[in-house]
Order: structure tokens, then sequence, then C-alpha cells
């Protein structure tokens, strides 16, 4: 999901920034507030502007439902987390040639193959990937892009169709009739991750019907993502301390099993105001096969 300056995260006062090294990263299950979909109250179909929106109009018209929950640490116990089963799974131990992720480009020619790399060796079946995004976070007041504290999965069966179709040119039809899978490759930039973990819910624990497909206005055409509600029965997930070398991989469609993780930034309480903000970039792929 797109943020924007309503969705930005506090942002720290760098002014005594700590090395990572001095901080005792928190590690184990927390509470914390995470914020959830709450319906237009005109009974409308939601939507919201990825941009600014046009003159007098809101960025988005619906509104949010925030519930303490607890997030429970996979660190340890990696190894029980399937992707086709809970939506999301962890590698560990990739080397990376990027070390700055300031430069588009360079992002394309360095970390690209990387990513297209660790899918293949990490997704059992896959056979192509293609990747279309990627999206930079840093919780600087004037980042372009920060955390996005609310509760979504990035695709819909609508927009996974319409991603394939919109990359995939003659080729979709037939890529359409074998499985795809839109995963999205997730790291931190400066790790270790002490401030705005991304958590990620079991995909079993939250029903289709607590998933609401939101209209996703960019400036030239329309997408479509999904937000969240909460009905209590949600189970939330952290990898405490994420280093660079490692990578969740959040999956937001699969056209076979039909695991999908919401996930959402949140704002640890064991966080300490002089602790650097996270930076991160995530990399939005379709895997074939
Ligand atoms: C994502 C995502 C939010 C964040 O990777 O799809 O929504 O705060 N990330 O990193
Ligand atoms: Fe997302």
């Amino acid at each position: 999901m797109a943020t924007t300056t309503s969705t930005r995260t506090e942002s720290h006062s760098f002014g005594v920034a700590k090395g990572t090294s001095d901080i005792e990263i928190p590690r184990g299950e927390t509470q914390s507030s995470l914020t959830f979909y709450s319906p237009p109250s005109d009974g409308s179909a939601p939507w919201n502007y990825v941009e600014q929106p046009p003159e007098g109009w809101p960025q988005r018209n619906y509104g949010e439902d925030s519930h303490e929950v607890t997030i429970n640490d996979i660190r340890g116990r990696e190894q029980e987390f399937d992707m086709n089963v809970n939506g999301f799974r962890t590698v560990s131990g990739v080397e990376s040639k990027e070390k700055d992720f300031t430069d588009d480009d360079k992002i394309k020619g360095n970390y690209y193959p990387e990513v297209e790399q660790v899918l293949l060796d990490n997704v059992p079946g896959a056979k192509r990937v293609f990747i279309f995004d990627h999206t930079v976070r840093r919780s600087d007041p004037n980042a372009k892009r920060a955390p996005v504290t609310r509760a979504h999965i990035d695709q819909t069966t609508k927009s996974a169709i319409a991603r394939v179709d919109y990359h995939m040119g003659e080729e979709a039809e037939e890529l359409l009739k074998g499985r795809y899978r839109l995963i999205n490759v997730w790291r931190p930039i400066n790790g270790p991750v002490v401030s705005s973990p991304l958590a990620y819910a079991d995909s079993r624990s939250v029903p289709d019907d607590d998933i609401v497909p939101v209209e996703h206005r960019y400036p030239h055409r329309t997408g479509e993502t999904a937000g969240v509600k909460h009905t209590g029965n949600s189970q939330w997930y952290y990898w405490s301390g994420m280093k660079n070398d490692e990578r969740i991989f959040l999956q937001c469609y699969d056209s076979q099993d039909g695991a999908r993780t919401p996930h959402t930034a949140f704002k640890d309480p064991r966080t300490q105001p002089d602790w650097p903000g996270r930076e991160s970039i995530e990399v939005r792929t379709l895997v074939f096969g």
C-alpha cells in the first residue's frame, strides 16, 4: 500500500542517534496497537489515492480501527513457517552487492537479479520471476516513503490477474493458466531493525471475509489492494532484529493454494527515542510455476 503523509509513522529526532551496536535489540513477544480497516460510514465502496488526491478530496474514504494485539517473534523458529501455509517465510545469509539503495537504476541492475535468484532458490516450483516494482522506505520526515502503519495486502485476485496482463503481454493468457504468485521480498537496509518492525499475520488466521478490496487510485491507472478487518482471531508475527542479509517473503497472492499475508509496520513499545529509524526495501514480483 502506498504511504502518504497521513500514514507516516512518528519519526525520531536523530540528534544523538546511537549506533545499533550499543543497542540491546528487543526480542520476543510484544504488544502493539495495529490499525485495521473500518468501512466508509456512508456505505460506499472504499478507495484511496496513492499520491495527492484531487483538490478538496481526502486521501481515502474509509476509516481505521485500532486494536492492541500480541506479536510473536519468529526468531529461532523460522523453519516452522511455510509460505504455502502461513503466507510468509524467511531466508537467511543472503549476500548483496548493493549497499546504498539510493539510485533506482543501480537497484535494478544490482539488486533485482539477486531477488530473482533468491526466489528461484527458495520458492519450490518457481520457474520464472518478473520484477515489476520496488519501494525504499526510510523513517525520516523527508523520505518519499515511510513505513506503512495500516494492515493491508498489496494485491487481490483482480489486481493479480491485471498485473500478469499488464506486464506479460502476449504471454499473459498462457501464464494465467498455470500457477502465478505475487511475492514481496522485504529486507532492511540499516539492519538490525530496532524500530518500526514489520508484522505479518498467519494467512490461516484471517478469513476471506475479513479482507476488503480497496480501489487504489494512481495518477494514471487504478489498481486494487485490500484492507483487513479486525475480528480478533488474527495471529501476528515479526522477526526480531532483522538483519541486512535476511529476507522475508510476503506472499500477497497465490493462484493455487491461496495463502496471503496481511502485513503492517508497528510501533514497538520497547524502541527508545534515540534509536535509528528503520530503512528497508521491498521488491514486488510475479513468480510463475
Ligand atoms: C510491503 C509493505 C510496509 C513497510 O512490503 O508490502 O507493505 O512498512 N511494507 O515496510
Ligand atoms: Fe504491503
